[in-house]
Order: C-alpha cells, then structure tokens, then sequence
C-alpha cells in the first residue's frame, strides 16, 4: 500500500499529513528531512507506547534523531493540568529547550495533553502529531485545537497551536478496541451529515469494508475527513465562524460525555448529540423528518448509540450544556441539519425544544 500526503494550507503554519500503511517506519526520515528539532521527546500513553513506541524510537534513531520516550496512564482522567505539570517538570529534568521537540504518540487524549504542553512550554516549542485512533487520525490531530478538561466540562483550558506534521499509520488501527473504533466513525459520520453528503452515502454503500478494515476504503475515508478538516480549518482557524460546524453533535455530546462521568466515550456521547440535535433541527422547523431518520440509519448501521441513556441526570446535563464553551453571552449555540451535508449554526432554539430533547421526546418514526 502506498502513502499520500495532503496539506494543511495556514501560510507560515502550514504543514503536511501523510496517510498510508508503513508510516511509523518512515517518520524518522521525514523529521529529519523536515529539521523541525534535533531532539524529540515521545510523548504516549501506557497502552500505546507498549504498542509502537519502541518501533518509532527506532524510526528516529535509525535517522540520527535523539529521542526520549515519556509515558502517562491512558484514559481521560490524565486530560488534566496535573498531567501539564508532571510532563512540563520531566521535559525540564531532562534538559530539553527550545531547539527540541515532542512527538504525540497516541488518541486524542494524547494529542491534545502533547499539543498543549507543546504551546506553552518554554513558551512554544514545536511538536508532530502521530495519532493512533480512529478519532485522532479523522479529527483530533489536525487544525491545532490543544487542551484539557477541568472539572466544570470538557476542554475549557487550551489553546491554538498547529503541528508541524501530521503522521498516520491505517495499520495501527487493527490494535485500536473495537468501542474505539467506533468512537472514530462517529467523528467520520459528522463529516458526511455536516458537509458533504456524498461521503455520507459512500459510508452507508461501504459499510461492511470500513468494519472490517480493508485498507482500500479506510485509507481514503481517512483521507477525505482531513481533506474536509483542512478545508475547514484554512478557512477558519481559530473558530470564529465556519469551524463550529465542526462541532455538530458536540454541544449535547460534551454534556452527555462530561453527565456520564466520561463512561460513555467521545465518540460515542458525539452519536447521541448529533441524533438529538437533529431532532432538535425538526422540531424547529429546520430540518424535514427524513434528515433525522437518514441519521439515525446510519448511525445504527454502524452500531452508535442514538438514546441519551434512560438515566441520566437531566439537570447534570443542562448544567454543562450552559457551560459548554461555545455559550456565548448566556446562550447555547447549536449547529443544527438542515439537510444531510448542510448545516446552520443557531442561537434561535426554544428552551421547551431544548428541554424536551434532553428529556428525550423524538419523533414518532424513530424511536
Ligand atoms: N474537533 C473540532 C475542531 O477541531 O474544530
């Protein structure tokens, strides 16, 4: 299988992805043709760097590239500034300055924790993104969104900074659990129901290839998110308007994830909040029923969940709808379908629409 490699266009900040079978080999010899540190710290969780960090150390070193390996324990509970603080102390024993760099070896939960330490350690220092989730190979990993959780929701500390290069490895996903990947292909649904309806048709024909991995229909599906991500984000970097179509099904799907103490995963929270803002999207008078239907569809076909779980605590889940950082003014923006590929984004929703979504009344047809 061979490797492509599409661009990520913001002038000065502009950077490569390379999406193919055989990239972790071949990340030593790219860096160093790039130069973009003479040292890199491989930042990785337990899981993973039991997985691949010693075969990318060895990319790095079989191309002259110094590189130290700093691991935390995986999961969501590590996207914490405690973590910031440990990694940033372990950098700095380690003497690593402002001609180094890190390497994020992992999901999105590395990606992020790596990206932020990045933006503010010794006040910026460079760093790639090597993502080994479905999720973080579709979104995560591109357009420099960097961060953590603080109790209060999900992401509310963070910044702006881009990667100088994006490296993913298809193969590495027949490692990923079987949840995960399906966390992913939420993200990857988003792309289709929020801007290109093609490629939300192309999901529905190619279902049964993408679970199980063939490598000819997982290697362009990836590659047609970051096509749409980059196309996104050159538009709109740092979020002031096109971006937040990027968030259809975040909005309720952060306060779904943050209401379930964060059992209920990213991708999967994200299922129930595009579902449920699509019921929303009708009961407005934005969207024909057939949006929502259509889906929900394909959300099942690939075995999402689309019910805000029976018990939930509904107040919980206002609560961090209002401190969703997208609030602006008091006020939740939505982005809500008004077709399949079409979104608005929208602070012209009733609170009883609201209400009654969160309580879980959808249409007829659906349930
Ligand atoms: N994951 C949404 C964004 O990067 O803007």
């Amino acid at each position: 299988m061979g490797q492509e490699t599409i661009q990520v266009g913001l002038g000065d900040r502009s950077y490569p992805i390379t999406i193919g079978t055989g990239v972790l080999a071949q990340i030593g010899a790219s860096l160093q043709t790039a130069k973009i540190a003479k040292r890199f710290a491989i930042i990785s969780d337990d899981r993973v760097s039991a997985l691949y960090g010693e075969q990318v150390q060895r990319s790095l070193q079989q191309a002259g590239l110094n590189s130290e390996l700093i691991v935390f324990a995986h999961g969501e509970a590590s996207k914490h500034l405690l973590t910031i603080g440990t990694l940033a102390s372990e950098l700095a024993e380690r003497g690593f300055d402002r001609g180094d760099g890190l390497l994020a070896l992992g999901g999105g939960v590395v990606g992020d924790i790596t990206g932020f330490l990045a933006s503010i350690y010794m006040r910026g220092i460079p760093f790639v993104q090597v993502p080994t989730s479905l999720l973080a190979q579709v979104d995560s990993s591109v357009g420099g969104k960097t961060g953590v959780d603080i109790p209060q929701g999900k992401n509310l500390i963070g910044t702006f900074y881009q990667p100088k290069a994006v490296f993913i490895d298809t193969s590495v996903l027949t490692t990923l659990p079987a949840e995960e990947f399906l966390s992913g292909m939420a993200e990857v649904i988003k792309y289709g129901a929020s801007i290109d309806a093609d490629f939300f048709n192309w999901l529905g024909a190619n279902r049964e290839a993408i679970l199980a991995l063939e490598p000819a229909v997982v290697a362009p599906m990836i590659r047609r998110c970051c096509e749409l991500k980059a196309w996104v984000v050159e538009q709109d970097e740092r979020e002031g308007g096109l971006r937040r179509i990027l968030n259809f099904g975040h909005t309720i799907g952060h306060a779904v994830e943050a209401a379930s103490g964060y059992q209920l995963i990213h991708g999967l929270s994200v299922a129930i909040g595009m579902r449920a803002v699509a019921e929303l999207a009708v009961r407005c008078g934005y969207a024909d029923q057939q949006v929502a239907v259509r889906l929900v569809e394909l959300l099942r076909q690939y075995r999402l969940p689309t019910e805000i779980p029976a018990g939930m605590d509904r107040d919980a889940l206002r609560r961090y709808l209002q401190a969703d950082k997208k609030t602006i003014g008091g006020r939740v923006f939505f982005v809500l379908p008004e077709a399949i590929g079409k979104v608005r984004i929208t602070d012209q929703v009733d609170d009883a629409d609201i209400d009654a979504i969160l309580a879980g009344t959808y249409s007829d047809s659906l349930s």
